[in-house]
């Protein structure tokens, strides 16, 4: 499908912004849009605009910078809009195509049906506006954040069997230093305890289903967990604990501290290792490793993986 380019103008008069009511007639009829429209062959984005506003409301614009510009789909068309600050330099707006004009606040916009292309620039709208931050929800105390990690931490008891769980609750503490909360009656607590050595690999995409398996049934029940869910392991080259050797990234660690009273358990990281299908130009790539997280409110797991920014980069813009 080609791509539409799309105009929109976000005009603001105090606190409340314009959104006007497609006619019944059209597609997506009677629902609120920017007004706006269609960039014709030859036109700059900005010409279009200052056109469809001159055509749709029979106001001259003066267009400012872009907001924020969507790519959505319809079963009709794919569209790339641009949404452009704008204020009427000249007139009145006129109900010329639109079925209604309408100035709302951004607390307002739940009470309008919009074009799904808008919804994304919406939520923005609405978390910018003040009224946004009086509807905060507290949930007192929770060990709920976003992302949380599916680590499998995997050890060998004093036998040599190897044993793994899931843990959620942990993360980078330094620059060669991982953290996490595990309980002491784990059986992957107690063989780290043993050997003083631990790994920690990704949950992915393609392993959910055991990742999970190992998070629900203990070792201290079932000896041969590992096997029983498909997990083969060889021993880690750096460090006295298994390899799993299904899941494509693992850090290797030796046992740092364990406190009992808080379940704080610190690890060194000697070694981090990952499958050659993994990496991208020799560098390890989420898109192929499709690591997921764990969702604590609705006990989901969620995939991650796709580039939206660059780190200690985008930022610069603001300076
Ligand atoms: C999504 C998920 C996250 C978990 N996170 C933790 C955690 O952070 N700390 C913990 O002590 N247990 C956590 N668990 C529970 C252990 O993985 C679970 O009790 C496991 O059966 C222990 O296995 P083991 O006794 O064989 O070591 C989690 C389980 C799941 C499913």
């Amino acid at each position: 499908m080609t791509v539409t380019e799309v105009v929109a103008a976000l005009i603001w008069e105090g606190d409340r912004f314009m959104i006007c009511q497609r006619p019944a007639h059209k597609t997506r009829g009677l629902l609120w849009e920017f007004v706006g429209g269609k960039v014709e062959p030859g036109e700059t984005k900005e010409q279009a605009l200052i056109r469809e506003c001159r055509e749709e409301l029979a106001v001259t614009v003066s267009v400012g910078d872009v907001f924020m510009d969507v790519v959505h789909e319809y079963p009709d068309l794919l569209v790339h809009l641009t949404l452009f600050h704008a204020s009427i330099a000249v007139g009145e707006p006129q109900k010329i195509e639109h079925n209604d004009i309408r100035w709302i606040t951004t607390a307002e916009i739940p009470n309008y049906p919009f074009c799904p292309a808008d919804e994304e620039i919406l939520c923005r709208l609405r978390s910018f506006s003040k009224e946004a931050k009086h509807m905060r929800v507290n949930f007192g105390p929770k060990p709920i954040c976003y992302p949380q990690p599916v680590f499998i931490l995997a050890a060998y008891d004093e036998k040599g069997v190897p044993n793994a769980m899931n843990a959620a609750w942990g993360g980078i503490s330094d620059d060669e230093e991982i953290s996490f909360c595990i309980s002491a009656g784990h059986k992957t607590t107690k063989d780290i305890l043993v050997r003083k050595a631990f790994t920690v690999s990704m949950a992915d995409v393609a392993h959910l289903i055991p990742c999970d398996y190992v998070g629900i049934v203990s070792g201290n029940e079932v000896p041969d967990k590992l096997e029983k869910c498909g997990f083969h392991t060889e021993p880690s080259a750096f460090v006295d604990a298994p390899l799993i050797q299904e899941l494509p990234m693992a850090l290797e660690c030796k046992l740092k501290s364990y406190d009992p009273a808080s379940c704080r358990l610190v690890g060194e990281i000697v070694n981090v290792c990952a499958d050659e299908f993994v990496l991208t130009d020799g560098k390890i790539d989420p898109a192929k490793l499709r690591p997921i997280t764990f969702d604590p409110v609705n006990n989901a797991y969620l995939v991650l993986g796709e580039k939206v920014g660059n780190a200690f980069q985008d930022g610069l813009e603001l300076q």
